[in-house]
């Protein structure tokens, strides 16, 4: 048997996922006089007959097998939450939602990274038409309706459309409006729709179920005979009935009275399944005054909620199996499927990453695998006592390591000073201040390591400033450029060390280091004053070969003058020695 392909609709806050669903709906409701839809648990299913109602001759070259669609909302604030199964993305097959008159924001660019990693197949609604100035909504075919607008208004949406193309591209894909598309495989097809006045939704249902009927036939095979398949999608507390677990069956059947194991942070849990809620039917809603009825069985594709005591402490994301006649089959491959989550992401050194959900978990995990970023440990829930002291000890072995990311959880009290701990409910933006934070830390880091090295430095004694002729010699000199510290040796032109500063004056009083153009007294001992020095001579700090290295590696922070008299100093060096800091 075929089931309903899962189409999950995504996209930034606010850009009209739900209305365009709603829309969708109303569309379907009003092409069939019974209303042409059924309510599920989080989703909505339109049946076939509806689809090709609002199609009309739109589907009609296309052989329709596919039962209808199933459509998941997604908040633009949580899209991945709970979409997952085994594999990749709960949905076949997915909506994504663009206002075109704000473009591209993050979560849009942040949806259409999970889709891409988890090679989901998906659409882009070029929402909002009907705010293009001049927009006049209109009876038939949104290419029609476009060909009837005006000039200017024609331009502005072709323009509009062409900067989602440019953004799509930016992102290492194609997309085309989707009557421009050549091949579905390569290119996205964009329709333009109006959540408001129902443009392009037609057009929109076509693409969508052409794309699935083509695409996706295989991996809609279930059999529903078998033990349920599931993704829990919320575990949400009801009046009367405690916790519930609304849940989207993508594989067999689920009844009440069957055994079923959720995959859980410390284990396998296993229940019971005491009641099967879908959502009331509006009338009888009124009737009763209640949201649910209740039902024996469900079968894939559904979405449903779930009441099993025991099933308490379930997270999101979570899989569900139906045990079956073997539960303790059932646990296994449910807690492998967790495990392979959290396992598959970790390597022995790396960072520590939290989420929510299992879901949201595992698209951070994906986002960082593909920018090679390795995580130490990760899992599920808020950051604990324990996640920070793991942090604060990974700062002894690389400062650069004593991070905890979590996605769209709280942050902690108490972090320790060395733990940075970054927390938003925006998987693009934790990965933005983590890629910031260790910019700016690397930077610190090298600067820290650059101060500890000798600085570069090329003085010359002045004429007729000799305090003391030896032990130690005290002459006047003038730093010509770099910086002269306190206690660094010396050298003269030919690469030789002679003396080292043992205490440096101005205007009588200590000081440990003289910039360019400071005429400062300096104290040299182990030389005297006309035998291996003398005036009007030119001195240069002696750097070691290591220091010479470092200085290579950290040269951004070096001035053009730094750079120079590095590159002076080597070549003296180099007289002796050809690969001298090489
Ligand atoms: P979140 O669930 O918060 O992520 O937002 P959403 O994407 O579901 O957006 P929603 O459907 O709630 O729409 C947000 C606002 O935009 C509402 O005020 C809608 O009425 C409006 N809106 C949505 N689609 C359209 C459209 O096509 N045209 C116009 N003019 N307004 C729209
Ligand atoms: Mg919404």
């Amino acid at each position: 048997m075929i089931r309903q392909p899962i189409v999950a609709i995504m996209g930034h806050v606010d850009h009209g996922k739900t209305l365009l669903l709603d829309k969708i709906r109303g569309t379907a409701v009003a092409a069939k006089e019974h209303g042409g839809i059924t309510q599920a648990i989080g989703a909505s299913i339109i049946p076939i007959d509806t689809i090709k109602k609002v199609c009309g001759n739109l589907l009609s070259n296309i052989k329709v097998t596919i039962p209808g669609l199933l459509f998941v909302d997604t908040p633009g604030h949580a899209a991945f939450n709970s979409l997952r199964k085994r594999g990749g993305n709960l949905a076949d097959i997915a909506i994504l939602v663009v206002d075109v008159n704000e473009g591209f924001k993050p979560q849009t660019i942040e949806s259409m990274e999970i889709l891409k990693a988890f090679k989901t197949p998906f659409i882009i609604a070029a929402n909002k038409i009907d705010l293009i100035s001049g927009w006049r909504p209109d009876k038939g075919p949104i290419l029609k309706k476009i060909s009837e607008q005006n000039d200017q208004v024609q331009q502005e949406l072709d323009k509009k459309i062409y900067e989602v193309v440019g953004k799509v591209y930016e992102m290492s894909l194609e997309a085309e409006r989707f009557d421009r598309v050549s091949d579905y495989t390569k290119q996205i097809a964009i329709v333009p729709t109006s959540a408001v006045t129902g443009d392009g939704i037609p057009e929109l249902l076509m693409v969508l179920t052409g794309l699935a009927q083509k695409f996706l036939e295989k991996r809609l095979q279930v059999d529903i005979k078998k033990a349920a398949q599931g993704t829990v999608l919320e575990v949400k507390e009801e009046r009367g009935l405690g916790k519930t677990m609304d849940t989207i069956i993508y594989n067999g059947s689920l009844k009440v009275g069957d055994n079923i194991v959720v995959g859980g942070m410390a284990g396998p849990i296993s229940a019971k399944v005491k009641a099967l809620f879908l959502p009331a039917p509006l009338a009888e809603m009124r009737e009763k005054r209640t949201k649910f009825k209740s039902v024996k069985e469900v079968h894939a594709a559904n979405g449903v909620k779930i009441v099993a005591p025991g099933t308490e402490d379930v997270v999101s994301g979570m899989p569900l199996k139906g045990a079956g006649d073997d539960l303790e089959k059932a646990k296994e491959e449910v807690q492998s499927e967790v495990k392979e989550v959290l396992t598959e992401a970790t390597s022995k050194e790396g960072i520590i990453v939290k989420a929510d959900s299992l879901g949201s978990l595992e698209a951070l995990a994906v986002l960082l695998k593909e920018k090679d970023i390795p995580i130490q440990k990760a899992s599920v829930g808020v950051i604990t006592k324990r996640d920070l002291s793991d942090a604060e000890a990974n700062y002894e072995k690389d400062p650069l390591r004593a991070v905890i990311l979590g996605f769209n959880i709280p942050m902690p009290e108490n972090v320790p000073e060395h733990v940075k701990v970054i927390a938003h409910p925006v998987i693009y933006k934790v990965i933005e201040d983590y890629e910031e934070w260790v910019e700016k830390t690397k930077k610190d880091m090298e600067l820290a390591a650059m101060g500890v090295l000798t600085k570069p430095c090329k003085v010359k004694l002045l004429k007729g400033y000799v305090f003391r002729q030896n032990n130690p010699a005290v002459v006047g000199i003038e730093v010509i450029t770099g910086t002269l510290t306190n206690n660094i040796r010396l050298m003269n032109p030919d690469g030789k060390v002679l003396t080292g500063v043992k205490g440096m004056q101005q205007e009588q009083k200590n000081i440990e280091s003289a910039e360019r153009g400071k005429q400062v007294a300096i104290s040299l001992p182990d030389v005297t004053v006309g035998r291996q020095i003398k005036e009007g001579d030119i001195l240069y700090s002696f750097i070691s070969e290591d220091d010479f290295r470092k200085f290579k590696e950290y040269k951004q922070y070096l001035t053009d003058e730094e750079k120079d008299l590095l590159k002076e100093i080597a070549e003296i060096m180099r007289r002796n020695n050809p690969v001298w800091g090489v």
